[in-house]
């Protein structure tokens, strides 16, 4: 079986600037899979890229989902094969009350959950919030959570959630726990953006990115490892290259010479 999501040597510029480049990423059915990373260094371009927003074409490199190249197809062909994006930061929507927007998230799908019970599922009382409106009188935070149970509603087969804890009012690593698995019950695999590593560790796999390529794909919790010892306060601008001495050894100050894979001098 080809893998739901494979991401091919994929790169991306955008105002002449190369934003992404080399990147492979491979997710299977099912699986939750986190990126792993900084500010700046490229997260939310991959998953623009992946949803084909429009700026955000293909340089080099191919995107293949259930094994068929997607790079000729629209944002909404991508949304009907399957596809979505749960945005770092949820547009909000006049005159759109938040039963209309869960209810034409599960529009038309077998087996669609209900509005009220999308809302429970993310931690919000139904009978608050279904007749609110989703404009600016809604916190960052809940517009974040109704984005999350859209995304439950809308029954995807790969959910993008970019940077789900974002915000003041923020949902609990066990409350995005407990929304992911439900998601991939649900029948999807979630690709998990994150510059956190305690949530990038309740995947299955992670990967970690920087400098607009993905550093190295493993384990969550070595991949947590590699990102606490190297990217979480590191003194590089965002263009590393693993196995890369000029990188390393601007992290030298760390404590013991770094062996030649970068996997040496961790920090207790
Ligand atoms: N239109 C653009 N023109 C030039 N640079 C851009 C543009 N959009 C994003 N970038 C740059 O691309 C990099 C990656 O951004 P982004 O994908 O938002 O990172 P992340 O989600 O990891 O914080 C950043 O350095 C950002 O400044
Ligand atoms: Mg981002």
């Amino acid at each position: 079986m080809p893998a739901l999501l494979r991401i091919e040597g994929a790169g991306l510029s955008r105002g002449g600037v190369e934003i992404l480049s080399g990147v492979d990423l491979e997710i299977q059915s099912g699986e939750i899979h986190s990126v792993l990373g900084r500010n700046g260094t490229g997260k939310t371009s991959l998953a623009c890229l992946v949803m084909g927003l429009s700026g955000y074409e293909l340089t080099q490199g191919r995107i293949l989902f259930n094994g068929k190249d997607i790079a000729a197809l629209s944002i909404s062909d991508r949304a009907r094969a399957g596809i979505t994006l749960a945005w770092q930061e949820p547009p909000r929507f006049e005159g759109v009350s938040v039963q209309d927007y869960l209810s034409l998230s599960g529009d038309g799908k077998p087996d669609r959950l209900e509005p009220r019970e999308a809302l429970a599922l993310v931690g919000m009382e139904p009978d608050l919030y279904l007749n609110r409106m989703l404009d600016e009188d809604l916190s960052g935070g809940e517009r974040k959570r109704i984005e999350l149970a859209s995304v439950l509603a809308m029954r995807p087969r790969l959910a993008m959630l970019d940077e789900p804890d974002s915000g003041i009012d923020s949902l609990s690593i066990d409350t995005i726990d407990k929304v992911i698995r439900t998601i991939v019950k649900r029948g999807a695999a979630v690709l998990l953006i994150t510059h956190r590593e305690n949530l990038a560790e309740i995947a299955d796999r992670a990967s970690a990115m920087c400098g607009g390529k993905i550093l190295k794909t493993g384990q969550p919790d070595e991949i947590g490892r590699f990102f606490r010892n190297h990217c979480e306060d590191c003194a590089h601008i965002n263009a590393p290259v693993e196995n890369d001495y000029r990188v390393f050894n601007a992290l030298a100050f760390r404590g013991p010479t770094l062996s030649p894979s970068g996997e040496g001098g961790e920090r207790k």
